[in-house]
């Protein structure tokens, strides 16, 4: 564990990032950094990179084991916690749901408990839009958190159990929690310092890119004959800059003790997988090679958010998820040599995987 004497001597309120080397972990912290708080990162790194843990101290530990959960709970007077600590591959997650379970729910339960132990008052939790179901909507209507929740995956299930443990914490202990459904979270920090880095990737925003560069395969179109304007899956993509600033409102977000908000994080706008191709073509200044796949098994017609509650409730909305912003920041990520592009070149078994 880093030393944390100098961040304790700076006064400002801690917030324990679970998960923060990751993605939208990464970005979090870097926003609560800039508004003032202390981040500090417990992480396992079995998907996130220590080299994206730049704004305080790091804790190398695994959300199940709860002797470095409490560890790290000890070591920092922790005000509230933003909980990113989990598995997040769809499709892996139907091939081993067990381990997803075990992950995302069960270490979900061991936080809570030593946060109760604690009296540690406010969790910010990492949902999904994955928590909804398809079924009884159009692919233009938006989704408002009241919506049926019906998981298409073994992933989805996990994270509106892990909502529903939060929710019975808040009754029985007092906690206040704000969980946060994302929608598709793309782009990356305007710096270059970090960005979307999963290993293996599978979302289509890196693949696009790669594709264009010339640094992947052509990318595979799953599915063309939705019931959307142009036959492709309709998105709601917001940047990771908006997501991370989401976070930091639902730190700050004046609840009483015991208080639950559910609250999508999108723009309410939704975006094709052709209206993607276009747009990393004209950014990347050639076009993305493509190939028509079929559908992916459990891939919604449309997932697009209704955004009221997040102005509502946390004075939030995105400001920087135009599709064209998003992508430009992403193929400044993708076009570092330290990193995306110029990571997997340097790493064969990461190559081999685009080869495939
Ligand atoms: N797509 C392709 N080709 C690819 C990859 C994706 O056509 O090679 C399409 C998908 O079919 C989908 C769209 O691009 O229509 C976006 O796919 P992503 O894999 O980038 O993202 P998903 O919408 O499947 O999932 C993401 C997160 C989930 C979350 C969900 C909620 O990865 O964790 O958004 O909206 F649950």
């Amino acid at each position: 564990m880093d030393r944390l004497v100098t961040f304790m001597d700076s006064g400002r309120p801690v917030v324990l990032v679970t998960g923060g080397a990751g993605y939208i972990g990464a970005h979090t912290a870097k926003a609560l950094a800039e508004a003032n708080f202390l981040p500090v990162v417990f992480d396992n790194l079995s998907s996130g990179f220590r080299e994206a843990v730049r704004w305080g101290p790091f804790c190398h530990g695994d959300i199940r084991d709860a002797d470095a959960v409490a560890a790290a709970l000890d070591a920092y007077p922790v005000a509230a916690v933003v909980h990113f600590a989990g598995l997040i591959e769809v499709g892996r997650s139907v091939t081993r749901p067990d381990l997803f379970w075990d992950v995302n729910v069960t270490g979900t339960g061991r936080l809570l408990s030593a946060l109760a132990a604690r009296r540690v008052p406010r969790l910010v939790f990492s949902s999904s839009a994955a928590v909804y179901g398809s079924a009884g909507r159009t692919a233009l209507e938006t989704i408002p958190e009241t919506a049926a929740k019906d998981p298409a995956s073994p992933y989805g299930d996990t994270k509106l159990a892990g909502e529903r443990l939060i929710q019975a914490h808040c009754r029985a202990y007092g906690l206040s929690a704000v969980v946060l459904r994302y929608f598709n979270a793309a782009g990356a920090d305007p710096s270059g310092l970090i960005g979307e880095a999963h290993e293996p990737e599978t979302h289509l925003l890196p693949l696009a890119i790669a594709a264009a560069m010339g640094d992947g395969p052509a990318l595979t179109i799953f599915g063309d004959d939705f019931d959307t304007p142009d036959g492709t899956c309709l998105r709601d993509y917001i940047h990771v800059t908006d997501l991370a600033a989401a976070h930091v409102a639902a730190v700050r977000a004046a609840l009483a003790p015991g208080a639950f908000e559910a609250i999508n994080v999108g723009t309410g706008f939704g975006c094709s997988v052709r209206d993607v191709i276009r747009t990393v073509g004209a950014a990347v200044g050639s076009p993305v090679p493509t190939v028509q796949g079929p559908r992916r098994t459990g891939d919604p017609a449309s997932l697009v958010a209704n955004p009221a509650r997040a102005q509502t409730l946390l004075g939030w909305r995105a400001t920087c998820s135009a599709l064209d912003r998003i992508v430009t920041d992403a193929v400044r990520w993708e076009s570092q040599p330290a990193y995306g592009a110029g990571r997997r070149q340097r790493q064969p078994e990461l190559r081999s995987q685009f080869a495939a």
